[in-house]
């Protein structure tokens, strides 16, 4: 047994649930774990503790996960939600550090597994400082997100300073959602808010009316905790996109263009997602305080109608 195989083996003793709960080797060997209940699906790769899949009972995936993803240690997977930790977009100082903090390309350990009163299954897993993250970003932290599986998805990460001095960060759980056709869907929930706009040398603007996704959007919007409401034309959809301890909500969407030059989006990936993220980013920088943590969450359901 190789010492990938052996892990998955313990953590199926240490947190399986028969065939509620099972760990898996994955793709690209990463580790994966299978949730599977009454009320829903999902998939959750061991590296980044990263989403890949949430399916409600009886309904289509949320989340859109590109086919051309490389699943390889230590490199970003493309689609699903990726946890961006502890900074958000390029490092402020550093471009040469990874895009999006390091969270997402490293391992994260199980750490607890139960079904709660409601049904749903919970699993936990943890990312801790160590020799590698402190070269990175020089602050003891440890990191546990939580993947809540009903008929809805809760993704909840805490961030906790585990060292002496205070931390500030920006992330985000840079959630992918599938959508039938880009181009007849929009986003509500931000309006009247202030954003900067990634396109436009982080100009300040202030959002009129419904988003339109109909060409390559990035704003990042600020001091908005709101809920968010995808309406999906094509497949009479809405999803809602609920979240906590985030200040600031990004909308992407490269289009075609900014798609084709990333190797690792499908052929016309670009027309089913659109990227809703629960974020704290830019001015929404958070503080935390030895032995003090910090809440980022976020929760993804249906409605009916585009
Ligand atoms: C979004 C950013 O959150 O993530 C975009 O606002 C960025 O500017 C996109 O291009 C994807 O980032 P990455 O590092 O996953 O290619």
């Amino acid at each position: 047994m190789s010492d990938r195989e052996e892990a998955i083996a313990q953590y199926n003793d240490a947190y399986g649930r028969g065939e509620e709960l099972v760990f898996a080797a994955g793709p690209g060997d990463l580790g994966c774990a299978h949730i599977r209940n009454e009320q829903g699906a999902a998939r959750v790769c061991l590296q980044g503790a990263h989403v890949l899949s949430f399916i409600p009972a009886g309904g289509q995936d949320l989340l859109w996960l590109s086919s051309a993803s490389r699943y390889r240690p230590g490199v970003a997977i493309r689609g699903g939600i990726p946890v961006c930790w502890p900074w958000f977009g390029p490092h402020p100082e550093d471009p040469s550090l990874p895009a999006h903090g390091f969270a997402r390309n490293r391992l994260w350990e199980p750490v607890e597994s139960f079904v709660d009163r409601s049904g749903a299954t919970v699993l936990r897993l943890a990312l801790g400082s160590d020799a590698e993250t402190l070269k990175l970003w020089p602050h003891d932290f440890r990191l546990e997100l939580e993947v809540r599986v009903s008929e809805r998805l809760l993704v909840e990460m805490r961030a906790y300073n585990t060292g002496e001095r205070p931390f500030r960060y920006t992330g985000a759980l840079h959630t992918y959602l599938r959508v039938g056709d880009v181009s007849d869907s929009m986003v509500t929930g931000l309006e009247g808010e202030s954003y900067l706009d990634k396109l436009d040398d982080m100009r300040r603007q202030r959002q009129d009316g419904a988003v339109a996704v109909d060409r390559e959007i990035d704003r990042i919007f600020l001091n908005t905790s709101r809920d968010c409401v995808l309406h999906d034309g094509a497949s009479g959809r809405r999803i809602r996109v609920a979240k906590n301890g985030s200040r600031s909500t990004v909308v992407w969407n490269p289009w075609r263009d900014k798609a084709e030059s990333m190797p690792d989006f499908d052929t016309d990936g670009w027309q089913r997602m659109v990227c809703i993220e629960a974020a704290n980013a830019e001015d929404d920088q958070v503080e935390v305080g030895p032995g003090r943590d910090a809440l980022l969450a976020t929760t993804l359901s249906t409605e009916s109608g585009g």
